[in-house]
This record gives structure tokens, sequence and C-alpha cells, in this order.
């Protein structure tokens, strides 16, 4: 019998809600299967520890982190702590410690969810959105000169390797190939006259090895334009850090808002363990009442599934949230219903059969 050792870190806010429903349904997935296990160990990390011990993870967070086949992160940031520390020292720095360089958002509107753009057939939303994960305006690099006085000056580098770039821009390749679909790049070359003219010139030469996939090049601003008002010109899309965590906040908004929208930070290698995540925030508003959309982290483990190799298995979880959707009766109130958190994870354990 094959184990899956999942290291979960809950976070804060919503994190432990839903997380504890998308571990739900992988034993059931397991149970079901009989072939594979999870063995699952929480991590108290986030905002709650900081306030305690000055730290979001122990010292040696990322050596513990090591031993684990995957991560499975609820959600971090909560009132009290500054955002940019909860975030820069626990999901920023697994991210960039483990190489996760993929970060794959899938934007597909499912049967059942709500779609606010009229006149759009539900299959003309269904992208791949490949987010470059590990640099670009996400690199940390930067500079606060003359703090506090009058002459302050605040530089913040956008970060753009060749290596970090023809690796996501060839990852991109490989799905659109994988997929036989189309492969759209989203950049800014007209304006970021040096790190969007050298991403446009590495796409452009990746793309020489891949001539079976046909290629696009929009402006950030045009694709913003055209997910809401052609969306089906998308199928996969490649783009930097920051772009690509703006439109894909877009891209849940189309296809049935953030308590359906998953993620994956991805180390393709398998160097170091990859991680899933609900793209949501913690949602201080609502935690602790049991009525948060746990839909987002079961869809973060159907990716987790695939990741793992059992496709056939992350089809079934993601064919089971459409399910439930369809029924229309186990929805969170983001979804009109008054389901509780863990109806819905109940509801889509009993979809698996
Ligand atoms: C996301 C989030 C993070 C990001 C924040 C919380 C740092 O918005 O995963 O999309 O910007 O990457
Ligand atoms: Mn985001």
């Amino acid at each position: 019998m094959k184990t899956y050792k999942i290291a979960v870190i809950p976070g804060d806010g919503v994190g432990p809600e839903v997380l504890t429903e998308g571990m739900k349904v992988l034993k059931r997935v397991a149970e079901l299967d009989g072939t594979f296990q999870f063995e699952d160990t929480w991590f108290p990390w986030g905002c709650e520890y900081y306030l305690k011990t000055g730290r979001m993870m122990p010292e040696d967070g990322i050596e513990i982190l090591k031993g684990y086949d995957a991560i499975y992160l609820g959600a971090v940031g909560y009132p009290g702590v500054p955002d940019h520390i909860s975030l820069w020292d626990l999901l920023l720095t697994i991210r960039k410690n483990f190489d996760q360089y993929v970060n794959l958002r899938p934007v597909k509107l499912l049967k059942g969810a709500p779609c606010p753009l009229a006149g759009v057939e539900r299959e003309e939303i269904n992208m791949t959105f490949i987010r470059e994960n590990s640099e670009g305006e996400y690199a940390g690099s930067g500079s606060w000169l003359f703090k506090d006085k009058p002459n302050e000056v605040v530089i913040q580098d956008g970060v753009f390797s060749r290596k970090g770039c023809e690796r996501i821009i060839r990852y991109a390749f490989e799905v659109a190939r994988k997929e036989k679909r189309s492969l759209t790049s989203i950049s800014k070359g007209n304006a970021l006259n040096y790190s969007r003219v050298f991403w446009d010139q590495i796409f452009k030469e990746v793309s020489k090895e891949y001539p079976d996939v046909k290629t696009h090049s929009l402006l950030v601003d045009a694709a913003a334009m055209f997910m809401v008002k052609d969306p089906k010109r998308f199928e996969v899309v490649v783009t930097s850090n920051l772009f690509g965590d703006i439109l894909t906040d877009l891209g849940a908004a189309i296809s049935g808002g953030m308590g359906l929208a998953a993620g994956a930070n991805l180390n393709p290698e398998g160097t170091f363990p990859s991680m899933f995540e609900p793209i949501h925030g913690s949602a201080p508003d609502i935690a602790g009442q049991g009525i948060s959309n746990p839909m987002a982290s079961v869809w973060a483990a159907s990716q987790m599934l695939d990741f793992f190799g059992h496709e056939d298995w992350g089809k079934k979880v993601l064919d089971a949230i459409e399910d439930v959707l369809v029924d229309g009766i186990a929805m969170t109130p983001d979804l009109g219903g008054t389901a509780s958190t863990s109806q819905v994870g109940d509801a889509i354990v009993a979809k698996l059969g």
C-alpha cells in the first residue's frame, strides 16, 4: 500500500474548516481505491502562532516540510499581523524554498456554478492558467532608501531570469501540447521595455520547439478585457507572477467565485514537495461560523491527486463537486445557499459513492 505523507497547514481564518473537508474527501478516495492511503500531519502555523512565538513557522519549518510528499495549505493572514509579514514568512517562503515555480490554476466554469457574464456558454470558460511562481514582481528584490525622510525612495524590482522564463514557458507549451490546445502568452512589452520585451522574446524562441502548438500573445490590459468579453479565446495561458495573480482572481470571478478557485504550486521535478491550496484568503469576516465554501479546497485536493498520478481520481473528485453544484442543495451562502461547510464536504463524499 502506497502512503502519501501530507503536511497540512490549515493556517488562519477559514483555513482549518475548508481543509478538514478536503482531507475528508481525500481519505474517502483512498478508501475507495484501496491501493494508497494518506497520512496527514497538521501543523498549527500561521498568525496565531506568530502572536505567540514571533514566527509564522518554526525556524526549521522548511526542513520539516521536506519530509512530506505534498503540502496542503488553507489560508494565511489575519488582522493583527501585517499581511506582508504573514505571507512572506509562510506561503511565499514555501513557494520559494521549494522552487514551486509553476502555479497551475484552472479557470473552468463547472456545471451548476454561477457566472456573471451575459451571453456566455458554460463551455466557453475553460482555461488553464500557468502563472510563473518564483520570480518576476514577487522576487522580493528592491530597496527602501532614506526611510521616513522627506527624500524617501522605494524601489521594487521585477526579476526575470532566462532560466525562470524559459522553464515556465516550456512547461506551458508541454501542457498545451498534451491537451492539444492553444497557448496564450500574456505580457506587456509596450510599456515594460526590459522585462516583458525579454519575456516576449523567450516566448518566441521556445515556440519554435513546439510548431504543433497554436500561440497567441496579448498585452495584459487587453487580456483582462477579453477574459470578460470573449473568454473562449483563452485555453492554456502563461504569464508572469503578478499578472497571473491578478488575472486568476478575475478568472475566479467569471467561474463561480473565490469559493471555487483552486491552485497548485508545483515543483515539477519533484525535488521538493509541491503545495496545493484554495486561492481565496482567510476570510476573517466569516471564520469560525462553518459557512465557508470548501469546494476550492476540494478542487485543490483533486489537483493533488492529479499530481500524484491518480488523474482518474482527480477527475472523479472534480465531477463530484460538479454533481453537488448541479443538485444545488448543499450550497454555502456564497453560492446562494444555507448549507454548512461540512454539509458540502459530506455531499461531495456521497457523490464519490
Ligand atoms: C495568491 C495570493 C498570494 C499571491 C498572496 C496572499 C501573497 O493572492 O496566491 O494568489 O499574491 O500570490
Ligand atoms: Mn491572489
